[in-house]
């Protein structure tokens, strides 16, 4: 009988959405006239931007004739996208980021956890708690931890807590750490990082030859002036990250499918043996060997993200899904809990009444005022004792969540 891979073994429980897909469908199964409100994982409402359609509409109409229709592409995207990202995302910002560094994907958590594969199973890795959990899974996949404890911190990863106690804001480590997850805005909790910070972090990189890993999927949502929305806006970065995007939160992209990674020319790692080797040919190598790339109609749309037209729809419905964490933010506010993020990003992250953990809290709304949220401590052992509430949703859910949620607080 063939082995299986014992590092899925170490595992805890499910992958967390699907764990809350579990709950609900088995309460919905229970309770069939409630009427559930789900603002638990992080998916999008509104339809694709008018702009986005048309453009698709026409990259179908190109398929249909013979002159214009495409087979396979490039794997590492269309240079009509990569050159709308390089001068859109980043030189029209002062990042000096170049399209051939640029390698279009079908997502960022794909990516995430694909990256890992260039990387030497030694290496250290380091990861704010709480965290996207796809960080933590795919390097436990990988085998590069050991077992998981009671709260489920997994041997050898460098834990970095982000509480309100430190501002969200994560400790540069006093050993070295080769491999660093930054997310900003950050999932989850909606907070972001100052300049300063990000500045400190590239120095720590910099000066430990570490690479930082930066998923910047929610930079969309940056409305505070001085935030940085791309961690090449650091002089140096180019020399120690490599930054995650994508489409899905920008434009609505979650079904659709397109994300990319900038991955600089230059940037280097080295062998057991301390020879230098660059990393944009191994991620380029992976890349065309095992990915064939994102339809060309899905491009087409994508680029049309950078059109005028399409500039203005996008941000009109990013401004929509911010007005709904400002409103969730208030009135949580309003029932006395502490809440954070919201003002940068599509989540806000709200303590549970008393000491409720997180997942009595995450059964109590579920049951009493059916509205399905994200358990703090499913994102680590510092979310204990909070949640998140997706800002995804249309206004009518949004209102009808905030009259139940208060309702249950305040009895
Ligand atoms: C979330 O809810 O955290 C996100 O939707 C998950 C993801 O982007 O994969």
């Amino acid at each position: 009988m063939v082995q299986v891979n014992e590092n899925y073994l170490k595992l805890k429980a499910g992958y967390l959405f699907p764990e809350i897909g579990r709950r609900v469908s088995k309460f919905a199964a229970e309770n069939p006239s409630a009427k559930i409100i789900r603002m638990g994982i992080g998916d999008v409402t509104e339809p694709l931007a008018p702009a986005i359609i048309e453009a698709m509409h026409q990259a179908v109409d190109d398929l249909a004739r013979r002159d214009s229709f495409r087979g396979y592409g490039p794997e590492q995207g269309y240079d009509f996208l990569r050159n709308a990202i390089a001068e859109n995302d980043y030189r029209a910002k002062g990042c000096d980021v170049h399209a051939d560094e640029i390698f279009v994907s079908d997502g960022s958590k794909c990516d995430g956890g694909n990256i890992l594969e260039i990387f030497g199973i030694n290496n250290t890795v380091a990861v704010t708690d709480p965290v996207y959990p796809v960080y933590v899974d795919t390097n436990v996949m990988a085998g590069r931890t050991g077992p998981a404890d009671a709260t489920g911190r997994y041997a050898g990863l460098v834990y970095l807590p982000v509480t309100a106690e430190n501002n969200f804001t994560p400790q540069i480590p006093q050993q070295p750490v080769d491999l660093i997850y930054l997310c900003y805005p950050n999932n989850p909790t909606g907070t972001v990082a100052t300049r300063e910070t990000l500045e400190k972090w590239v120095a720590y990189a910099k000066a430990n030859g570490s690479i930082i890993f930066f998923d910047a999927a929610y930079e969309a949502y940056i409305t505070e002036p001085g935030i940085p929305r791309s961690i090449f806006e650091i002089p140096g970065a180019k020399d120690c990250a490599i930054e995650f995007r994508s489409f899905s939160k920008t434009a609505g992209f979650t079904g659709t499918r397109c994300a990319f990674t900038v991955v600089p020319k230059g940037l280097m790692g080295k062998t057991a043996s301390g020879e230098r080797v660059e990393i944009h040919p191994l991620w380029n190598r992976r890349h065309t060997t095992k990915f064939n790339g994102v339809s060309y109609v899905v491009q087409r749309g994508a680029e049309a993200v950078y059109s005028t037209a399409g500039k203005q729809q996008v941000a009109a419905t990013i401004a929509f899904y911010l007005e709904n964490a400002k409103l969730l933010t208030n009135a949580l506010r309003d029932v006395g809990l502490p809440v954070y993020g919201g003002v940068n990003a599509p989540y806000v992250w709200v303590k549970t009444p008393g000491s409720v953990t997180s997942w009595d809290f995450f059964d109590t709304m579920l049951r009493e005022a059916n509205v399905v949220m994200t358990p703090g401590s499913g994102f680590g052992a510092a979310g204990e004792g909070y949640f998140r509430l997706s800002a995804f949703n249309s206004r009518a859910n949004v209102q009808e969540a905030i009259t139940r949620i208060k309702h249950l607080i305040k009895g």
